[in-house]
This record gives structure tokens, sequence and C-alpha cells, in this order.
């Protein structure tokens, strides 16, 4: 139903349009009475195995969505009515900004895959701040992960003070929060995940987010699939040692390899970071390698290019605590969670483990 919907009314919008349309409809089906109750419940069923804790939290299960989707923490409650077991908002940075001017969004449907260049396009720490700060506490309350990055006209010697900005004022609503330095669309922003600029960074990032709060606010770094190998243990080597809590990988890549769409479109696009299948391979790839370095001292979020069960499922075995999505939403629609966890769940049982955290990395015991 979903793909007829799809193929009838959003492929011929412009992408951005259709999300927001999308987004709008899943605000208003969440804040009608009775109908956010009954659209859970169809859609949001949860095996109990699925059940997980990681970085100290208590979550339905695995299966969240991505940074991107609601950059101001706008539709919180809809996205979880629709079965994401937790939701990450941003990338928010310290001051307001309309992002890159559009067209910034495409669709490579042959491919499922999306290029974006938005460029943070959000509302800014304080607002989403309040907004966040405004949320009455409920039982149905999902787990809120807040992403930072840097505002575009602040300069690269002053990116510490702009993400110290965000924590002081975000994370005191945040159930974890993550320092973003991967995006491909804010010039110079990824030059930050060099060692020598991140250590600081996420040094100062987890004083100030001590500084607001009483309690232990996990603290992840979310990294490009276009980084060196040596890079990827560089940056887990620091995690490690400042006492991260966690890295997300992946962000979307720089890359255009391996696509089906004729090369003269996918030069006509022009910049941006590509998401979705193309994602795939990469993703996993350096989630294995961040688990063979890591050795289960870091919670991982494995995010790119997960389609189907199967796929998370092969994140989780591969050593993924928790997994993200965002492109095949798009392709596949409010059903997709659903079926994502009845397969997560088939193979939690086919494989006999009685929880998820059993078969978190169990991959390379078998
Ligand atoms: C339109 C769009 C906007 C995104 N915006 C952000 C963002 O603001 N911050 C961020 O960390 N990641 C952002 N992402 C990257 C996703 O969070 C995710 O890492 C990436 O898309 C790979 O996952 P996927 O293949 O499931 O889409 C964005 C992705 C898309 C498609």
């Amino acid at each position: 139903m979903y793909k007829t919907l799809f193929n009838l009314v959003f492929r011929k919008m412009d992408p951005e349009k259709a999300h927001h349309l999308a987004f709008f409809w899943i605000r208003l089906a969440a804040s009608v009475p009775g109908l956010g109750v009954l659209v859970r419940l169809v859609l949001a069923p949860r095996d109990r195995a699925l059940r997980t804790t990681a970085l100290g939290l208590d979550l339905p299960g695995p299966f969240g969505l991505a940074a991107g989707f609601d950059k101001d923490g706008i539709g919180i409650d809809g996205l979880s009515m629709l079965g994401f077991d937790f939701v990450e908002i941003g990338t928010v940075t310290g001051e307001p900004q309309s992002g890159n001017p559009a067209p910034r969004l495409f669709r490579l449907v042959e491919d499922r895959a999306l290029i974006n260049r938005m460029g943070f396009n959000n509302q800014g720490s304080a607002r989403v701040a309040a907004r966040l700060a405004a949320r009455p506490h409920t039982t149905s309350t999902p787990v809120i992960g807040v992403n930072i990055g840097k505002t575009k006209v602040v300069e690269e010697a002053d990116a510490v003070a702009d993400y110290v900005k965000s924590t002081e004022r975000l994370a005191r609503h945040a159930d974890y929060l993550v320092v973003n330095v991967s995006s491909p669309n804010t010039p110079g922003l990824r030059n930050l995940q060099a060692v020598s600029h991140l250590g600081p960074l996420l040094h100062e990032v987890r004083k100030a987010a001590d500084r607001s709060t009483s309690h232990h606010v996990p603290l992840l770094v979310k990294i490009a699939p276009d980084l060196a190998d040596e890079d990827v243990d560089a940056v887990a080597d620091l995690a490690v040692e400042l006492g991260l809590d966690g890295i997300i990988a992946t962000n979307t890549t720089i890359g255009r390899g391996g696509l089906r769409a004729p090369a003269a479109q996918v030069e006509a696009i022009g910049m941006g970071g590509l998401s979705g299948a193309p994602l795939k391979e990469r993703s996993l790839e350096v989630l294995k390698r961040l688990r063979a370095r890591t050795e289960g001292r870091l919670t991982i979020v494995s995010v790119g290019g997960i389609e189907t069960a199967e796929d998370a499922w092969q994140r989780i075995i591969a050593g993924a605590d928790l997994v993200q999505g965002y492109s095949a939403f798009i392709y596949e629609g409010p059903f997709w969670m659903r079926r994502v966890h009845r397969g997560l769940s088939a193979r939690l049982r086919a494989g006999g483990f009685r929880t998820l955290a059993e078969a978190v990395g169990s991959a390379k015991e078998s």
C-alpha cells in the first residue's frame, strides 16, 4: 500500500516537500486523541525479548530513527508512535540557521538511496532546548538522543565554544548526546574528526554536559564512512581513552561508487551526502572494525543502509548494540519498523537467544 502511495504521490513531489507533508501527517495522527494510541497498537507492538539496555537506558528494542529526520524535535511522539525504539533529533547547532538553498534533497530511487546537502537547517539550540523542556514526562516518552553540530558561520577555531553552548542548553534534556563531526554539508566540519581536534572538542563537551546536569548524560561521537581505516581506529582509541560512552557509525558518504542511477543524473545533483543501500557494505565494515578495536568497551550504534530485518540482524550479530535507519524509512513507509521488529524477533528465537544482548557480537563466536 505504501509503495503505491509513494509511487503515486511522494515520488512526483519534491523530496523535501514530501518530507514535510509526511511528517505533518505523522504529527497530526499522534495529536488526535485515540488515533495515536490505535496507530501505536498496530505499528509498534514489540516482542519483549527485543528489550535491551544500552548507554544505561532501557529501550523497548534496538531500532531507532537516525538524526536528520526530526532536526528540531517537533515530532518525537509521532515517530515513537510509528514504532521507533528511540529517536535521535538534530543536528541542532548553537545558533539557528536556514541551511543550504533548495533543492537540497534528492532521491535515487533505483539505488534506494538519497543525496542531501541540507546543511543543518534547524531552529538552534535555545529553541530546541525550550521545546524539549516543555515536553510532559509520560511513560510512553521514548528515549531521546540529541545530536549537535557546528553553526555554519562559526569559524573552525571557535567550533568548541559553539558545541559547548549547545551542550549547556541541551544536555539536561537529552537521554544521550551525540557530537556530530561527520556531516559533509558544513564546510570544514569533518576536519574535526582528526584526533588532534576531536580530543579537545569531546573533552570540553563532556565537561559542559557534566556542569549542566547532576547525572551522567551518555556522550557519543558520530563518524563518517569515508574515514580511512586507521582513522576509524584512531577515533575508537580516543573514545575509549576519553571515557566516551559510544560511537555512531556512520553518517552519509561523499562517495558515489556503485550507483545504478545514470552518471549524468548523479552529477547533475552535485554535492551532498549519499545515504541508503549504497552505504550498507562500508557501514558494516566500519562497525566490524570498531567492534574489534573497542572489544565491547563502548556502545556501538550502527547506521547506514539498513533496509531489512536481516540487515539490522547482521549489524547486531556483528557487534552493534543499537541500530538506526533513515533512508529506508522514506522508501518503506510506516510499516517498516513493524517488519524489522518482527524479523528481528524471529531471528532471535531461531538462533536460540533469550535476549537481544546475548545476540550482540555473536557472529564472531560462531
Ligand atoms: C535528509 C537527510 C538529512 C540528514 N541529516 C543529518 C543530520 O542533521 N545529522 C546527522 O548526524 N545525520 C544526518 N543524516 C544522516 C543519517 O542520520 C544517517 O547517518 C545516514 O543517512 C545513513 O543512514 P541511512 O542509510 O539509513 O539513511 C541525514 C540523512 C539524510 C538522508
